[in-house]
């Protein structure tokens, strides 16, 4: 709580909301507005120390109108359905509220307007997906400024389900599966966590981050396309996908690698297939994407078994699985095919020095000098590819939603004026 210059309370909120990288992929919907999928889906959250939106949402009868500011530009809220949609929905089930001796009533908080001020710890720019730990931190966020507290487990998902269908898997930490539902309103179309953060402690991402030209095809559009012509989208949703989601669950259960690598990568396929069989041709992965599938499945040829898995979204960069014991092996593969140009030092192509040391590589040198890694006899000696990435990051299972008790520094919204500083 704090006090605008003409003396209004001002109420304020921050939290920080994780990203999650689907492994039973969600494309395709059954209702646009409500954004009701066509199947389940099943999400790995990521580590919010690495990835993550912080959102700070304020309210105070000193404000006009509801505003928005996103990475440091404001931004039309009433331009964008998906933002009512949410605000609407979190405002309708506004309770009272009581911080440092003032109070709101419902109908107050019901009434008064809401600045909202958000920004991601990672580069936009990066191509990462954002908009699912955006919305979800909205939603979250605004639930605890105005007192909302669900009724049922998974209402508030929903809510951010309203935003972009993903973010309602990021309202969980852990392993995260979004039931599609069945009802007409979407009340039961809801995420829900399948295990916990500390369910799987070996088990390492990481990104390789894709240099890209061109802008891609949002997933919105995407999947409109996808649902309108691809024969093998339904195909999928109907008699694919509701198996794979029980042995995933099953694969997580028993922390079995073998499993859930290779349901992760087949689905990852299969969803990439859908965007083939769309109608134009819709191509997310890129040559560097196919690049990194190529040596992912060489090493997994060779040794005989699962070492590491990839996955892509409605994007060229790969999100790779592996476990604890093989990251050093598996980044030394990465920095054989995909070192970095000339002019990219290690330290920002690889920031975690914790990383590289597992890689046994600490100088650029030393990438020059890694032997070529074997492959099976049938294989084609693998090329390389400098410069095809922007920087590889490391990362792992994370938690959910968390409000920030401390000060961000730097603020998203003073606290005096409500307003981005
Ligand atoms: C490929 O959630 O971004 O990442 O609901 O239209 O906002 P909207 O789409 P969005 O789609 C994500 C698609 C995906 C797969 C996934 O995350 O499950």
């Amino acid at each position: 709580l704090s006090q605008s210059p003409d003396g209004a309370p001002i109420f304020s909120v921050t939290a920080r909301t994780p990203t999650n990288i689907a492994v039973i992929k969600y494309w395709g919907k059954r209702d646009e507005a409500l954004i009701l999928p066509l199947n389940s889906s099943l999400s790995v959250t990521l580590d919010p120390n690495d990835l993550a939106a912080t959102t700070t949402v304020a309210i105070s009868p000193a404000f006009e109108e509801d505003k928005l500011w996103l990475n440091g530009k404001e931004v039309s809220i009433s331009d964008s359905v998906r933002y009512q949609n949410c605000l609407r929905a979190v405002r309708e089930r506004a309770q009272g509220i009581e911080a440092g001796g003032e109070k709101a009533s419902q109908e107050q908080l019901r009434s008064w307007r809401i600045h909202v001020a958000s920004r991601n710890n990672f580069p936009t720019a990066a191509g990462l997906a954002s908009s699912a730990a955006g919305f979800a931190c909205l939603v979250f966020s605004l639930a605890q400024l105005l007192g909302v507290t669900e009724e049922r487990p998974g209402d508030l998902s929903a809510i951010a389900r309203l935003g972009s269908g993903s973010a309602c898997r990021s309202l969980y930490g852990g392993f995260v599966r979004w039931n599609m539902g069945q009802a007409s309103d979407g009340h039961d179309s809801i995420a829900e966590q399948v295990a916990g953060e500390e369910h799987w402690p070996d088990l390492r991402v990481l990104v390789a981050v894709v240099n890209d030209r061109q802008k891609d095809t949002s997933s919105t559009a995407g999947m409109q396309q996808s649902v309108r012509t691809s024969p093998l989208l339904l195909h999928r949703a109907k008699a694919v996908v509701p198996e794979r989601m029980v042995a995933m669950e099953r694969a997580i259960a028993a922390r079995d690698f073998q499993a859930f690598g290779a349901l992760t990568m087949a689905d990852s396929n299969q969803f990439h297939a859908t965007c083939l069989d769309t109608s134009p041709p819709i191509f997310y992965m890129n040559d560097a994407s196919r690049q990194v599938i190529g040596l992912v499945e060489q090493w997994n040829a060779q040794a005989g078994e699962i070492k590491a898995a990839y996955t892509f979204d409605a994007g060229p960069n790969a999100v790779l699985f592996c476990l604890e014991a093989d990251r050093g092996a598996l980044l030394r593969r990465l920095l054989y095919h995909f070192p970095p140009s000339d002019s990219t030092p290690l330290n920002e192509y690889v920031e975690s020095a914790e990383l590289l040391k597992e890689a046994s590589v600490s100088s650029a040198d030393d990438i020059r000098d890694l032997p070529a890694p074997e492959i099976s006899k049938e294989a084609k000696p693998g090329l390389q590819f400098p410069g095809e990435l922007k920087y590889i990051m490391s990362t792992r299972v994370g938690m959910g939603p968390q409000v920030c008790e401390k000060p961000l520094e730097p603020l998203l919204l003073d606290a005096r004026t409500g307003f981005p500083p």
